[in-house]
C-alpha cells in the first residue's frame, strides 16, 4: 500500500533529512579539530566532494523512486536534496579556493584551466548554481513551468560531468572502483529517464 505521510509526518521526515544531510560536515568539523586527521585539507577536499556527488545522486533518485513505489510525497524533497548537493559543492569549491589558492582567484583559475580534471568539475558546480539560485517558489513563478524544468534539466549534464571529474582525478591514481560504482548508479538513474520517456513517446502514437 501507498505510503501517504500526513504534513505533520512530512515535516519530521524533512527534519530528521535535514539533520541527517549535516551529518558529514558536523564528522569533518569533529574530526578536524579534535586533531585526529594526519592531512585535514585534503581530507576535508576529498570528503566535500564525496558528500556532493552522494547527494547529487541521492537528488536524481529521487524520481524514479518515486515512479517506482508510488510514494508522490518524495518530490516535495527534491528542493532540499538538491540545495544540499549544491552546499557541499559550494564547499568543496571553497576549500580548494582556500586551501589550495589562498583565496587567490586568478591562480584558482589558472589552475582550472590547467588541469582538465578540475576544469570539468568547475563547469559542473558552475552549472549547478543557476538550479541553486532558481529553486524558490517564487522563482518557479518567474520562470514559469516550462522553462523552469528546462533549465532543472542541466543537471543531466551536470551528472555525467561530476563522473567524469571523479574518474579523471581517480585514473591518475589507477583506482577505478569507486568512479565505475558511482557512474553505474548516474547510468542506471539517467537511464530509467530515458526508458520512461521513450515509453511516454510511443504510448502516443
Ligand atoms: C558538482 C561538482 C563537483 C563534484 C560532484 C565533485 C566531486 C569530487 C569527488 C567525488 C572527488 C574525489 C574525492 C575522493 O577522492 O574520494 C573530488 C576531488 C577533487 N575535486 Fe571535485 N567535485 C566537484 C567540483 C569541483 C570543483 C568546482 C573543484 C575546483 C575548482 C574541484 C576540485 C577538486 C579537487 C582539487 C579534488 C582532488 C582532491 C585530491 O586530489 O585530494 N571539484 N571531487
Amino acid at each position: 500500500m501507498a505510503f501517504n505521510p500526513a504534513s505533520r509526518q512530512l515535516l519530521a521526515i524533512k527534519a530528521a533529512l535535514f539533520a541527517l544531510a549535516l551529518l558529514p560536515l558536523a564528522r569533518m568539523v569533529y574530526l578536524t579539530v579534535s586533531g585526529q586527521l594526519v592531512e585535514p585539507l585534503e581530507f576535508i577536499t576529498r570528503a566535500t566532494g564525496d558528500w556532493t556527488l552522494y547527494l547529487l545522486c541521492v537528488t536524481l533518485a529521487l524520481t524514479p523512486l518515486r515512479r517506482l513505489t508510488g510514494w508522490n510525497w518524495l518530490v516535495k524533497l527534491r528542493r532540499m536534496a538538491g540545495l544540499f548537493t549544491f552546499f557541499y559543492g559550494f564547499l568543496h569549491f571553497l576549500t580548494f579556493l582556500w586551501f589550495d589558492h589562498f583565496f587567490d582567484v586568478a591562480a584558482m583559475l589558472r589552475d582550472v584551466v590547467k588541469r582538465p580534471f578540475i576544469t570539468v568539475g568547475f563547469i559542473a558546480f558552475v552549472l549547478l548554481i543557476p538550479l541553486a539560485v532558481t529553486s524558490t517558489n517564487g522563482m518557479i513563478k518567474r520562470l514559469g513551468g516550462k522553462r523552469w524544468q528546462w533549465l532543472h534539466r542541466l543537471i543531466y549534464l551536470i551528472a555525467p560531468l561530476a563522473i567524469l571529474h571523479f574518474w579523471w582525478m581517480k585514473a591518475g591514481k589507477n583506482n577505478f572502483t569507486e568512479p565505475l560504482i558511482t557512474g553505474a548508479i548516474v547510468a542506471l538513474l539517467l537511464g530509467l529517464r530515458v526508458l520512461w520517456a521513450r515509453q511516454k513517446a510511443a504510448a502516443r502514437v
